[in-house]
């Protein structure tokens, strides 16, 4: 294997499945010139993938939006996936589908471009499940509403490592009203007691954040177990009142957070509320696949 491509698996790359260390795709193409593309990250646990619906429709939105074609079915696309897990035989997996408007050199693109489809199985090397410290990071004018999953994180990467200089695991991003808005590559809730009350809070769309499917499936999973969450502006300065936090992502599932910024959080607790959240979440996993896994390994449990 090459030394530049250490990472086993497969991709399907303009309708053939080769080996990951063997794909190539034009120096033309759009995705590596403008970042003219649109994707997204799955989890699959022994063959079986999560919540892959919400993620081909999120896929579609985005690309239409963008007026990227999107000629392909659902079922085409999960095809594809399919065919892909069935070569790598590992607990868990991640899966990286990414729609590139095309080949074509200039930023306007001739008419009737054909977007090209990329799927990439890897193993998943997932970190030991440790809360992070987390770096509240002003954003360079973050828009406003839903954010697209674009091939575009480089003030991500600069950010993060800034972070990580700075002692800190991850960061929060701040919009230009002082509004947290997601991490580097998730979505965050928050949980503050009253009492006996309970507060679970995630910042609305509105304040600028990427639509997390596990976002979304956490806030169905809270509702339908009667657990109260609303989607509400968190200003920076609020961080203080709140006891516990975690990130969502379809690649780090529920993920604690022991501090943001200066502040301490009870989120690893034995009796946090995150426990309990993150019980439900791992019990609709185990629903799915058909038995529990441990999140970080994917080996049965
Ligand atoms: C910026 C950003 N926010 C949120 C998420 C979480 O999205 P999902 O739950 O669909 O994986 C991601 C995932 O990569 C992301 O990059």
């Amino acid at each position: 294997m090459p030394a530049h491509s250490p990472q086993p698996g497969f991709a399907l790359v303009r309708g053939k499945v080769v080996r990951l260390d063997e794909a190539s795709i034009s120096l033309l193409d759009r995705s590596i010139l403008y970042g003219d593309m649109v994707f997204t990250t799955v989890v699959g646990f022994h063959k079986t993938v999560l919540n892959l619906e919400p993620h081909l429709e999120r896929l579609r939105r985005h690309a239409t939006e963008l007026l990227i074609p999107f000629p392909w079915s659902n079922q085409e696309l999960a095809f594809d996936v399919t065919s892909l897990l069935d070569l790598v035989h590992e607990d868990k997996v991640q899966i990286r589908i990414l729609v590139s408007r095309g080949l074509n050199g200039g930023l306007k693109p001739l008419p009737n471009l054909a977007p090209e489809k990329y799927v990439i199985v890897t193993p998943s090397t997932s970190p030991v499940m440790s809360g992070l410290a987390v770096q509240p990071k002003p954003g360079m004018a973050l828009a406003r509403g839903e954010h697209l999953k674009l091939g575009n994180y480089p003030y991500t990467v600069k950010a993060l490592l800034e972070a990580q200089a700075a002692g800190f695991d991850d960061i929060l991003w701040v919009n230009q009203d002082g509004e947290i808005t997601e991490g580097s590559t998730s979505n965050i809730f928050l949980l503050a007691r009253h009492g006996d009350e309970l507060e679970i809070i995630t910042p609305p769309v509105y304040s600028g954040i990427l639509k997390g499917t596990t976002r979304d499936l956490l806030m169905e999973l809270l509702y339908k177990a009667k657990i109260p969450v609303t989607e509400q502006i968190v200003l920076v300065d609020e961080i203080p009142r709140f006891d516990e936090a975690f990130f969502t992502s379809s690649i780090q599932g529920l993920r604690p957070i022991k501090s943001i910024g200066k502040h301490r959080l009870h989120t690893e607790r034995p009796h946090a509320t995150f426990k309990h959240i993150e019980r439900l979440f791992l019990t609709w996993v185990e629903s799915i696949i058909g038995f529990r896994v441990e999140w970080q390994s994917g080996k049965p449990v």
